[in-house]
């Protein structure tokens, strides 16, 4: 397993659209460890493909507590959605910015895992929000466009300048 590199907000990188999987390959496994070990490590909930620069409909997510839930989510589709949630966002692309995003409050998916097996989940909470969040980064967009243009403005600014601190560590 290895660590990847994860792509920060305003890279154009992660504006790009994921493809499907067609191939679950050992090369389809290795992604979802390599992300699991990623996501893990950064601490994270969750991480699209697209944030390791590899344009795949490929997600990983473990909200729970002590690591013990992952759920690999291939080729997903929402197939109902109801209620609202507004909760704070965070992302491991966008470092400590943090904001309210509406979304559904419950969703059903439709998914495959790592080895193609289709499956359908029931979620809500954090885990129907955590689904709708990385399912936006398959199709290249960031919870920060959600906010006001004002926002936005200053949230990639608050990035530049972090970026270079970084550099002249
Ligand atoms: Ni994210």
């Amino acid at each position: 397993m290895a660590l990847l590199p994860i792509l920060e907000y305003p890279d154009p990188r992660l504006k790009k659209i994921a493809t499907p999987v067609t191939a679950f390959d050992s090369a389809i496994k290795r992604l979802v460890d390599d992300m699991a070990e990623t996501m893990y490590a950064a601490p994270g909930i969750g991480l699209a493909a697209t944030q390791v620069d590899v344009h795949k409909r490929v997600i990983v997510i473990d909200v729970s507590q002590d690591k013990s839930d992952l759920k690999v989510i291939i080729n997903p589709e929402i197939v109902a959605a109801s209620g609202q949630a507004v909760g704070e966002e965070g992302c491991l692309s966008v470092p400590e910015i943090y904001d309210r995003v509406p979304r559904a409050e419950r969703v059903t998916l439709q998914a495959q895992d790592a080895s193609g097996t289709p499956y359908t989940l029931e979620a809500d909470g954090l885990l129907a929000v955590c689904i709708q969040h990385e399912m936006d980064h398959l199709q290249g967009k960031v919870f920060v466009e959600y906010l006001s243009s004002l926002k936005q403005m200053r949230v990639k600014s608050k990035l530049k300048k972090r970026a270079r601190e970084h550099r002249a560590d």
